[in-house]
């Protein structure tokens, strides 16, 4: 068998199947089984292949018909330019998430400047916000939290390949690891993508997410909101005067969200859409 015999396989598996796009995906499994980039299958479509690597292939593609997420398959996915590792127990950072990092940074260039600040990080999953404050900031302390090793570990390794060296994590339900008097009024910024879908919407999700996502990272109670009233709540003990809090939310959310902050005493707050208008991001000032 050949590459491109292979490839066209692939596709034919993969053609049926929402959420997919087989040419590329084959693709990229293909050249991450091999150890090449994507454009060396291009340019040596007639090479043979050998048998054991033809059966590995068969059997990720096969995952994949099945909804497998393409990004555990690959134990990756890129975010704000990072390659960032992902593995099942680790929800897969998503493009929306991108446009909360791309506020904080210019939040941070206009407020904060040149000078130290901290942040904090609320469920950290394979570090995709951390990290990226992190490595774009190198004026910034980082904190993250999550209640579950699997999260915990994967960022590790992930600050471990991108050497950056300020960033911390530590393991706990949001604020606990944080509850010493050193830490009152400690962060300039406190933010978090938190699980925030209804538990009544489990049933309509895409296998991808509904099947393969950890549920840790994905369900909030009846009305997804369990941890906005949580974080909300504290926040101000941890926050300093004036400082942001920012989360993501759920495209429905915005005011909700944005109530719950007025309620908890916090001044400007503002829901932000993403390009499709739907709600993404709630912030406000300390
Ligand atoms: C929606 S994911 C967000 C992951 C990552 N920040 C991102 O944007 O890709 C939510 C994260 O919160 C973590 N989590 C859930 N319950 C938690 C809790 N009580 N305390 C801390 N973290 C929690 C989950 O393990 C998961 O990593």
């Amino acid at each position: 068998m050949v590459v491109d015999q292979l490839l066209a396989e692939g596709i034919k598996s993969l053609q049926n199947r929402q959420y997919t796009n087989p040419q590329l995906e084959v693709r990229l499994i293909l050249s991450r089984l091999m150890g090449v980039d994507k454009s060396y299958l291009y340019a040596y479509g007639d090479k043979e292949l050998p048998e054991d690597l033809v059966r590995r292939f068969r059997d990720l593609i096969l995952k994949r018909t099945e909804g497998y997420p393409l990004q555990y398959l690959l134990g990756t996915q890129e975010f704000m330019g990072m390659d960032l590792e992902v593995s099942e127990g680790v929800l897969i950072p998503r493009g929306d998430t991108e446009i909360l990092v791309e506020y904080l940074l210019d939040h941070i260039d206009e407020s904060i400047g040149d000078r130290e600040f901290t942040v904090l990080d609320i469920g950290i999953g394979s570090g995709a916000i951390s990290l990226a404050i992190a490595k774009f900031c190198p004026n910034s302390k980082v904190y993250g939290v999550d209640l579950y090793d699997e999260p915990l570990q994967v960022a590790n390794r992930n600050k471990e390949n991108l050497g950056l060296h300020n960033v911390e994590y530590y393991r706990g339900d949001l604020f606990s690891p944080f509850e010493g008097d050193e830490w009152s009024g400690y962060f300039d910024i406190i933010v978090s993508n938190p699980p925030y879908i209804p538990e009544g919407e489990r049933g309509g999700l895409q296998v991808e997410v509904g099947r393969y996502e950890p549920e840790t990272s994905l369900f909030a109670g009846e009305d997804g909101l369990d941890f906005y009233r949580r974080i909300t709540a504290q926040a101000k003990r941890y926050i300093k005067d004036n400082g942001l809090l920012a989360y993501e939310i759920g495209h429905d959310q915005g005011k909700d969200v944005a109530d719950l902050l007025r309620r908890e005493g916090f001044n400007e707050v503002q829901v932000i859409d993403d390009f499709e208008n739907r709600n993404r991001v709630v912030t406000g000032r300390a």
